[in-house]
């Protein structure tokens, strides 16, 4: 049977940037014999006006059979004053909860005709590829107690980060799993100096790296001076892994090394299914973009390059995912720009539609 993947487009460009990666799953059908179960469902906003829930029970169920979840973008100011309960992002946080998607991978990648893109020095961004694996579903988010408190005459604001050790050990085993099939490092980013978390994270990461990672390269570096040297020479990292505080502001600041929010993947997985699989969601980094929605000026390279992880992470098709990111690397040489890429070259943008189009040609001259 052919692999499944439940595609949820979502509000605002999700269903334009998505509509792009319909035609790369058609082209992959249609020419490299690799047809996909692909259904399609409503999240979101566009499940709220239908269902009056941004996520519907029965799409819920769907997610949690497929072999991929891929996702466009929730949200948009028409939904901004409903209930909390209702609101469109509670559909994302509730798929991510109930299918226990625990490591976030966000890769920060630079493509070498984007390398002027970047804010940094082209010499310390070019050629960059390195993965920040952030915990996603513990950790001072999450962690109880919690709220504002009244003490003696003024407020207090109450946090508390908490992770257990199976917690950490599931987030460090797939960070380690994901550097054997790059380039075998793993930096783990900590404040084991100042936090009792820390201290375990840094135990048990030791502990699961000594168990049965001991091939892997493992080096540990305090959050601080992580964020510092990730703009100072990102290129010394391979796989970062870290909490969900830390991994929050790590992979935002990876990210804006390489340049636009439209060019930005990333994949959720959690435990393996009984096919071995994870349970997988890959959704760009971006939003719902309501600014230029409706207007073919998005980007859809985010929304593509998350497929390429679903190839590459769900469906072991590693070299296809290789020949995607190559075809992208292709069409931006040539000098193809949507609008969020071409303002500070002067050049005359394409739409959306049209880099689609373009990234179909390169993958068919490959
Ligand atoms: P955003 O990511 O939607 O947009 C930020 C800026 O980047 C905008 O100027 C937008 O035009 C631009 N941009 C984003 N993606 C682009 C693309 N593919 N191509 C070209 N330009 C692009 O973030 P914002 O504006 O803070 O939020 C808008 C809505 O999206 C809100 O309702 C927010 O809640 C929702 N949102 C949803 C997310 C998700 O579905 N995972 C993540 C972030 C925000
Ligand atoms: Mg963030």
């Amino acid at each position: 049977t052919n692999p499944s993947l439940l595609i949820l487009p979502g509000d605002g460009i999700g269903p334009e940037v998505m509509a792009e990666v319909r035609k790369i799953i058609d082209w992959y059908g249609a020419k490299r014999d690799m047809a996909f179960d692909v259904s399609e469902d409503l999240v979101g906003g566009a499940a709220y006006d239908k269902h009056g829930t941004p996520l519907h029970d029965d799409t819920m169920a769907k997610a949690q059979e497929v072999d991929a979840v891929l996702l466009g973008a929730v949200g948009g100011p028409k939904y901004d004053d409903l209930d909390f309960s209702v609101k469109p992002e509670r559909g994302l946080l509730r798929l991510r909860k109930e299918m226990d998607l625990f490591a976030n991978l966000r890769p920060a990648q630079c493509f070498d005709a984007l390398a002027d893109f970047s804010s940094l020095k082209k010499d310390v961004v070019a050629g960059l590829d390195i993965m920040i694996v952030r915990e996603l579903t513990s950790g001072i988010y999450f962690g109880e107690p919690r709220g504002i408190i009244e003490e003696g005459n003024e407020r207090v604001g109450i946090n508390t980060q908490r992770y257990t050790e199976s917690e950490i050990a599931r987030v460090a085993k797939a960070a380690f799993e994901l550097a054997r099939r790059r380039g075998n490092k793993v930096c783990s980013m900590e404040k084991a100096n100042v936090m009792e978390s820390g201290i375990l994270w840094r135990d048990v990461v030791t502990e699961v790296h000594q168990a049965e990672y001991s091939d892997v390269e493992l080096s540990h570096m305090y959050a601080d001076a992580g964020a510092m040297q990730l703009c100072r020479w990102p290129k010394q990292f391979d796989v970062i892994v870290c909490d969900n505080l830390f991994g929050d502001i790590l992979s935002d600041t990876a990210a804006m090394l390489t340049g636009s929010l439209g060019m930005l993947p990333s994949a959720s997985l959690g435990a393996p299914m009984a096919n071995g699989r994870p349970k997988a969601l890959y959704e760009p980094v971006h939003g719902s973009a309501p600014d230029i929605a409706g207007q073919g000026k998005a980007n859809p390279i985010a929304c593509i390059l998350s497929f390429a992880m679903a190839l590459r992470y769900s469906f072991d098709q590693g070299a296809e995912a290789d020949r995607l990111e190559q075809a992208v690397e292709t069409v931006l040489a040539q000098g193809l720009r949507t609008a969020d890429l071409a303002g500070e070259e002067g050049v005359t943008p394409v739409n959306t539609s049209e880099m689609g189009d373009a990234i179909v040609a390169a993958l068919e001259a490959s």
